[in-house]
């Protein structure tokens, strides 16, 4: 197996505490010897607090279920000053927001003034219309500089964000509003995608159709075209901002005080509000934004995702703005206008360090590298990765043809509830091996359980957990703690168990195999099977709907749907278009179904339960592999099954 060592240019000049495996090593083994004292130290260096915190971690895994985590509690701070304040003096006209919008030719650029300018409008203009500290506001916008502006303004007045992604329906957004109880959304008349309009505005208005908490909506205008206007509830954001003081100090507030609220999938039930804090939060953030990238000053840093996922969140937002970086924000999509479009921006922005999905990697992989090669890339630096495992091949393609095996790749393994990254290379110390996390950042100690929570040491292949806390960790679900620690502490009382699958080699390198519960990662996307499957159902003709991933060339897994017919109804070739129809509606238009089985039952035990594994293995292609079925009910269900599978080609 390959294993790179880190390129002599990675290494140069670099001013990481880590640029060598010793020097990681050495300073792993100090933050596990005294995380307290080493993250107190560390956060008073790099955030901007009121009043320093004296404390480090408050809690333990071990009695979770009473005493929520906490990390530097006694300290006073708001995020945004480490985000913006803090700069003006030294890099005041450096620029922040680097903007690309859906045209090429369409973009702008913000310096640390401009854009702590923009954020204290805005902040005044939400405190004019009765926007308090612990308000929750959503944001469902897409990829403009004044999505980032909402997000800062929230944190500045104390009110917690909580960013829906743009392409979420309306039920979608609807159900989070209810669930934490909003009183505000902002977003935009349209959204602009690779040259579609995403109808925001429209879809904001039918999820808040008798929402009475909401009593604003903020409207950023990105197009000429019109749209409804609520009078009273909507407001534009240029006149909300036009007779605004562009000063407005922060709202200083606790470090455990919430910062946002970000909804994600789990097994069961409906998206969880994962809470993130000022305090830890930002600590974890700017500190694996800047190790892990070696973040220099004069980068051009570019990470492509959405800010309606966490590495929005992290990566384009918090992370990079409190590290002082200029960071890019991206509006369109990689294959628009073309599949050159990323090469072409880091000619153009003279990009240093790019931060991608593997399954942007492989489709771009998949339509030949001169798309790649024409544009000049000598700017690049690291190249990062995030989201799903990323296949060796796709790794290789990334490193030799657009990193030119001058940059060092970065698979960096985290999750909405980590907040931050937690196994990843080092840019300037860690050798990678193609396909592989590798080693944890300092204050992460990954431990590998088998099913019946026995530790395994040395090489082995287990469940991944984590065994102490760190400060970027979400606290709590919000509004359901009790389904916080049942989710993560139960299965492994005393350590966070992550649901993914991982295996780690003789060399101590760590190889996620994906998820090991009801979550499915579909081209970065990360989705609930019960999400699809409660959708389903609503639609008439459908008695059950089995939902699993299976692998997919290019969106690392694809979803594919049995389903049962209802009393009276047949297959026929509108159904599968109808019930593409009720996943946008109930959930949004990322949610595909890219294989349907009709099936006279689901397999099921006596006890009536679903045996997952049966309809996992059999999309996955593997019917011999199908294990112990003699408990089922009926198992002639199986062979039907098994005769009907389908596959992509
Ligand atoms: O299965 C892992 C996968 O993405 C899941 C987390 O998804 P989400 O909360 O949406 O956050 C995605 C962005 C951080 C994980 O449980 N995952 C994330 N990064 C990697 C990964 N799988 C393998 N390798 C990665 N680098």
């Amino acid at each position: 197996m390959s294993i790179y060592e880190v390129p002599a240019r990675v290494r140069e000049g670099s001013p990481n505490p880590m640029t060598s495996l010793d020097s990681y090593n050495d300073l792993a083994e100090r933050v596990s010897a005294d995380p307290d004292a080493y993250w107190v130290a560390e956060t008073c260096k790099r955030v901007s607090w009121r009043t320093e915190p004296t404390q480090g971690v408050g809690s333990s895994f071990d009695d979770i279920a009473e005493h929520a985590i906490t990390w530097f509690a006694d300290g006073t701070l708001n995020a945004t000053e480490s985000c913006l304040d803090r700069h003006l003096e030294t890099r005041g006209d450096k620029v922040a927001i680097l903007w690309e919008g859906d045209d090429v030719s369409e973009g702008l650029s913000w310096t640390y003034k401009e854009l702590h300018e923009q954020v204290c409008l805005f902040s005044n203009a939400m405190k004019a219309r009765g926007i308090v500290k612990g308000d929750r506001v959503l944001i469902y916008m897409g990829m403009v500089p004044e999505a980032a502006v909402a997000m800062l303004a929230c944190a500045r007045i104390g009110a917690i964000h909580s960013v829906v992604f743009g392409g979420f329906s309306a039920d979608s957004l609807r159900s989070r509003a209810v669930d934490c109880r909003a009183t505000a959304v902002i977003t935009q008349d349209f959204g602009m995608r690779g040259g579609k309009r995403i109808e925001l505005k429209r879809v904001s208005d039918q999820a808040l159709i008798g929402l009475d908490s909401v009593h604003t909506v903020f409207v950023y205008k990105r197009t000429e075209d019109n749209v409804d206007m609520q009078a009273g509830r909507d407001h534009w954001w240029h006149e909300a901002i036009a007779d605004e003081s562009p000063d407005c100090p922060a709202e200083i507030v606790d470090a455990e005080h919430p910062l946002f609220i970000l909804y994600t999938s789990g097994s069961t039930g409906k998206p969880k509000g994962q809470v993130h804090t000022h305090g830890g939060y930002i600590t974890w953030t700017s500190y694996t934004h800047q190790h892990v990238f070696d973040l220099r000053e004069d980068d051009v840093y570019a990470c492509v995702a959405d800010v309606g996922w966490i590495t929005g969140h992290s990566y384009i937002v918090y992370g990079p703005l409190a590290n002082g970086a200029t960071t890019l924000m991206f509006e369109s999509i990689p294959t628009y206008p073309d599949a050159g479009r990323y090469w072409d921006m880091v000619e153009r922005h003279k990009i240093s360090i790019f931060y991608t999905a593997p399954t942007a990697i492989r489709a771009l992989a998949a339509q030949g590298d001169h798309f790649v090669t024409r544009y000049d890339r000598s700017s690049l630096r690291v190249l990062g990765t995030v989201g799903e495992p990323i296949n060796p091949d796709a790794w290789e393609w990334y490193h030799r043809v657009v990193g030119e095996g001058r940059c060092n790749i970065v698979d960096t393994w985290w999750q909405t509830e980590t907040g931050g990254i937690c196994i990843s290379p080092i840019a300037p110390a860690t050798p990678t091996k193609p396909g592989s996390a590798t080693l944890p950042v300092p204050g992460i100690e990954p431990v590998l359980r088998d099913a019946e929570g026995q530790i395994l040491n040395g090489e082995a292949e287990g469940l991944l957990c984590i065994r102490r806390p760190w400060p970027g960790m979400s606290r709590t679900i919000w509004g359901d703690h009790d389904r916080y620690v049942d989710t993560y502490f139960s299965m492994f009382p005393g350590a966070y168990f992550t649901g993914d699958g991982c295996r780690r080699d003789a060399d101590g390198y760590h190889w996620i195999t994906g998820r090991v519960d009801d979550v499915i990662n579909v081209s970065g996307h990360r989705m609930g099977t019960a999400e699809f499957e409660s959708a389903l159902v609503h639609h008439n003709a459908v008695a059950e709907a089995g939902v699993v991933g299976f692998p997919h060339p290019i969106k690392g897994q694809g979803v594919y749907c049995y389903i049962v017919l209802a009393e009276g109804h047949d297959q026929s070739e509108t159904l599968e278009r109808d019930l593409q129809n009720m996943l946008r509606s109930h959930i949004g238009a990322h949610a595909r179904v890219d294989l349907y089985q009709v099936v006279p039952g689901l397999p099921k035990t006596r006890s009536g339960k679903v045996m997952r594994r049966i309809l996992r293995k059999v999309a996955e292609g593997q019917p011999d592999a199908l294990g112990d079925i003699s408990t089922l009910a009926d198992p002639t269900v199986v062979e039907a099954i098994i005769a009907g599978a389908r596959s992509l080609d």
